[in-house]
């Protein structure tokens, strides 16, 4: 069984080669390169992206492609992907891998739960999976990949006709600008779309513990965690019973508040035993000055990396605005909350059409 996949090499090593021509095997696949990629019509289709590297980080056709997908916004609609990154040290594959995510998706580009297998110099990052499985280091990374080309070929976009999206964030009600915004977008959206508000801004939410995995697991068991609380009685329940989510994100330097990266962290205990799969990952990101790309990548790291959830076609919002209030008074803010709306709308009930990708752009 194998679908058509589109295999896009941005840099290669050799141990990359071997992997990928095991990995894919008997596969339908498509090959092209970072030159290539902007003259095939790839839209609508299965891709996925190799990157490898030397020590040094991806090479200079990795940063064209950045910089073409950047340019060309609508040139991967309908694209849904997967990345394989090799190293040949043990940095700069999930810097890579951010990158290029945000890149292609800002370009149109969903990607599903977990779309990433890293293979560092070592390879040590496999390890706790090799020791499930029983295997070798590189056949567990060789299967990762095999197990995400299948994955990646045969996604299809969940869709809803009564969606729940759950808002999630963490700042003051009246001064926020995110929150205004987040605020502003779910009174523009259709009474079909349901929406639920949970705030984290009680200065009780507490980070993860650290449990050792059984711990974990038997709270989770009885869907709790070590330290109780709001997090697995009220946010955690929540999420489980979603169908996407929207983080409202300020810069809180270059990256999110410590409220929402602590509900990253207890995850966890949630993902024992429910996965986001079959849930989207929306985001809104406030800078008072830059970096709304920095803050984005971590968003989708954590939540789409780690935890499972669809990233889709341009998933994200990203506002400059500092001063209390001054998101509101930003020129063609309604606009652009407008149209961030329509398209989650249209993402969720599956009426995505070529969307010019204006909504995704900052203010600036
Ligand atoms: C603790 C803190 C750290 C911040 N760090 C940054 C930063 O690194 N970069 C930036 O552009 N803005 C930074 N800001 C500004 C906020 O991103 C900006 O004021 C934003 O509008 C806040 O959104 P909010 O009103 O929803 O909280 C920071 C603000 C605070 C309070």
């Amino acid at each position: 069984m194998s679908a058509p996949l589109i295999l896009v090499r941005l840099g290669t090593t050799d141990r990359m080669e071997a992997v990928l021509s095991a990995a894919l095997d008997g596969l339908t696949i498509q090959e092209l390169d970072a030159a290539g990629l902007p003259a095939a019509p790839v839209a609508g289709k299965r891709l996925l992206f190799a990157v490898g590297m030397d020590a040094y980080g991806p090479n200079p056709a990795f940063y064209e492609a950045i910089r073409w997908l950047r340019q060309n916004k609508g040139a991967l609609t309908g694209c849904a992907a997967g990345l394989v990154v090799d190293g040949s040290g043990e940095l700069y594959t999930k810097q890579a891998a951010q990158t290029l995510a945000l890149a292609a998706d800002l370009a149109g580009c969903a990607f599903p739960g977990k779309p990433l297998v890293e293979g560092t110099g070592s390879l040590y990052n496999q390890h706790i999976l090799a020791g499930r499985l029983g295997l070798s280091w590189e056949e567990t990374y060789r299967r990762r990949v095999r197990e995400l080309a299948l994955r990646v070929a045969g996604f299809s976009f969940p869709v809803f006709s009564r969606p729940r999206l759950l808002m999630l964030h963490a700042s003051d009600h009246v001064r926020s600008n995110t929150v205004w915004m987040g605020r502003e977008l779910l009174r523009m959206l259709p009474s079909t779309v349901r929406t639920r508000e949970i705030s984290l801004q009680n200065g009780t939410i507490t980070d993860c513990r650290g449990c050792s995995y059984k711990a974990c697991l038997h709270y989770a068991q009885n869907d709790t965690c070590f330290y109780g609380g709001a997090i697995p009685e009220q946010v955690l329940p929540a999420i489980r019973d979603c169908d996407a989510m929207l983080f409202l994100c300020p810069n809180y330097n270059d990256a999110v508040s410590a409220n929402l990266m602590a509900l990253f962290n207890r995850m966890t205990s949630l993902l024992q035993y429910h996965d986001l799969y079959e849930k989207y990952l929306f985001g809104i990101v406030v800078s008072g000055y830059s970096g709304s790309d920095l803050v984005a990548q971590q968003l989708l790291g954590a939540m789409c990396f780690n935890k499972t959830a669809i990233l889709p076609p341009r998933f994200c919002l990203a506002q400059t605005a500092h001063d209390p209030g001054s998101a509101r008074r930003m020129a063609g803010i309604e606009d652009r909350l407008r149209r961030f709306a329509a398209h989650i709308e249209q993402v969720l009930m599956g009426r995505e059409k070529a969307m010019d990708g204006r909504e995704a752009e900052g203010n600036r």
